[in-house]
């Protein structure tokens, strides 16, 4: 049987280019923004912010630190393990020099350099909740003074979650919700603890909540 990170992967790298044209509602891009406002609090004096995103797909939220007026401080490094979808990032940010996308699944991937942010966005729902604690204590390692983790995505104990296992119980949702399963946001915060993180704020805009975890 097709074990779930090859699954995952096929089903991204098929669905590349249904997803490099989505783009979020106005409601996530505000969680986002709010999010990076709290994670960039204590980074003020600092001239240069390193920003790892991991998951990053196309590189949406790469766009979206633009758009913050923020990109010129930002060096920014996107890991994904869909070959493909960092394919479609390298194109659409090919005249960014600040920006840099890697095809590599996060626990191999290799870096001494620190961070100031790293970013989850919607990765969550697709890590094995055994392995939440490995991520968790990984990001802390790569990140530097005041830096910050910042998780959005959708809590297991939702009405949003219990609408997509039901969608997926009746076989009305796309194929490659097979793999979704929303971690719970307690559940995090309590690990973040564990690994020395300390949760600062928790927001909720409908069905997404995000965690700014400190180091
Ligand atoms: C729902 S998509 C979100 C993409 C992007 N963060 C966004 O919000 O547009 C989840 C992404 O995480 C990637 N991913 C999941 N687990 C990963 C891992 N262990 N290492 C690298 N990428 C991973 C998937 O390939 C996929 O592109």
């Amino acid at each position: 049987m097709q074990d779930r990170k090859t699954g995952i992967v096929e089903d991204f790298d098929d669905a590349t280019e249904i997803f490099a044209e989505w783009k979020p509602s106005e409601r996530f891009a505000g969680i986002f923004g709010k999010s990076v406002a709290e994670a960039l609090k204590p980074l003020k004096a600092k001239n240069r912010i390193n920003v790892l995103e991991v998951g990053c797909g196309h590189g949406t939220w790469l766009g979206y630190l633009d758009r913050m007026g923020i990109s010129k401080k930002i060096s920014y490094v996107g890991i994904d393990f869909s070959r493909k979808r960092i394919e479609a990032a390298k194109k659409i940010f090919k005249k960014n020099k600040n920006a840099n996308f890697f095809a590599a699944d996060y626990l191999e991937f290799q870096d001494s350099k620190k961070y100031d942010i790293v970013l989850f966005i919607e990765v969550f729902q697709y890590v094995d909740k055994k392995d939440f604690g490995k991520f968790l204590e990984k990001a802390k390692i790569m990140l530097g003074k005041n830096g910050c983790v910042v998780v959005i995505d959708k809590d297991k104990y939702s009405v949003h979650s219990l609408k997509i296992s039901l969608g997926k119980f009746f076989k009305k949702l796309p194929h490659y919700y097979r793999h979704v399963r929303y971690p719970s946001f307690s559940c995090l915060e309590r690990l973040a603890k564990v690994y020395g993180l300390k949760p600062v704020k928790r927001l909720k805009a409908k069905e997404f909540s995000a965690i700014i975890l400190k180091n």
